[in-house]
């Protein structure tokens, strides 16, 4: 590799989507348990927006420069000493931890957190899973011990996240029961919903009560709203913070929140989903690396029916 400089998307102080920043900076130099992957997509998340805003208490003033973004795909480059895992010109795709951005033309990882891409999608497509599906694995399975034969409500099963959890949770036998807005319902549906509620109409908790499991991918009143249609001893998860432990005792329930942790070895499982055809990433729209400003702008707006996802990262100008 001849390239030592690079282009990357950073933050030099929080703000608007008009503090992102595409800085130049050299190729970083590998450590004997990295590898250096060349960037060829990497997708948006809405914690992406918390952190460049300054909303996100992990990322402080001490940390900046910020470089942004946890989720790529691309072709492995080098990789260090100690790495036995993964080779170069592999294609892997990998979410990142905290400490290096993926919004880049090369991203340093932990072979852990890689694994081999789906090799019956693009760049792109692969890119959109990373977060969105580790966090929906994690939060069903990990921490909400879904199973065969259990009945689950997933609020936002439209978005980045839900649909992903919508595809697992009907793959694990469950009876999968969505809310989305209208617009989705259809799209919710052909994931393999058994049921979509759509939440500006009737209220769920006067459709649906008894549950095993409530996914809440929302937070606020529809996560306080849903501890009346679980049944006795089963389980509210949240990606937004813990749920109420007060509630939890008052319903009989147990809460859990949580944050989604990097896992090659889960990637690698949801690969085999993917390939099978079980399982597919819906991109709501692509954007350029140079374009961060209005893909991060795209997403905040809302109302987003799968993912956001910069593309074309290894050729940018
Ligand atoms: N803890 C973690 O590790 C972790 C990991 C990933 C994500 N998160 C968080 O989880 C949340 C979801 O992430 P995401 O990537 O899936 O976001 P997203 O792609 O923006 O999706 C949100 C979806 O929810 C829908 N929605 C909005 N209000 C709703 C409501 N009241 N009921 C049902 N659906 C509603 C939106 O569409 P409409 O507005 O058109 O209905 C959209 O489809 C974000 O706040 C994110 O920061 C946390």
């Amino acid at each position: 590799m001849n390239q030592t400089q690079m282009k990357l998307v950073r933050i030099h102080a929080f703000g608007d989507s008009n503090v992102l920043s595409l800085d130049s900076v050299p190729v970083p130099e590998l450590r004997d348990d990295e590898v250096l992957l060349r960037v060829h997509a990497a997708s948006v998340n809405p914690v992406d927006f918390k952190i460049r805003s300054g909303g996100y208490p992990q990322v402080g003033e001490s940390q900046l420069p910020y470089a942004m973004g946890r989720d790529a795909s691309g072709v492995v480059q080098r990789v260090g000493k100690n790495i036995g895992s993964v080779q170069a010109g592999a294609e892997v795709y990998a979410m990142s931890d905290m400490t290096h951005g993926t919004y880049a033309e090369y991203v340093i990882l932990k072979a852990d957190q890689c694994a081999v891409r789906p090799t019956s999608i693009d760049h792109a497509h692969a890119a959109a899973v990373p977060l969105a599906a580790l966090t929906a694995w994690q939060g069903l399975f990990d921490h909400g011990e879904l199973s065969n034969g259990q009945r689950v409500l997933i609020h936002g099963g439209a978005g980045g996240v839900g649909h992903m959890a919508v595809q697992f949770a009907r793959h694990a036998g469950a009876h999968v029961i969505a809310t989305a807005s209208a617009h989705d319902i259809d799209f919710v549906r052909e994931l393999g919903a058994d049921e979509v509620i759509d939440y500006h109409g009737e209220p769920f908790e006067q459709l649906v009560k008894n549950l095993d499991v409530v996914y809440d991918l929302i937070g606020g009143d529809t996560r306080d709203r849903s501890f009346k249609v679980l049944r006795r001893g089963g389980i509210l998860v949240s990606t937004l913070g813990e749920p109420s432990r007060e509630k939890a005792d008052e319903y009989g329930v147990r809460v859990v929140g949580y944050k989604a942790k990097p896992s090659g070895e889960q990637l690698t499982r949801i690969a085999a989903l993917i390939d099978e055809g079980e399982v597919r990433a819906h991109i709501a729209k692509t954007f350029r690396l140079e374009e961060a400003a209005a893909a991060q702008d795209f997403l905040e707006k809302g109302h987003l029916r799968g993912k956001v996802v910069l593309v074309d990262i290894a050729s940018t100008p």
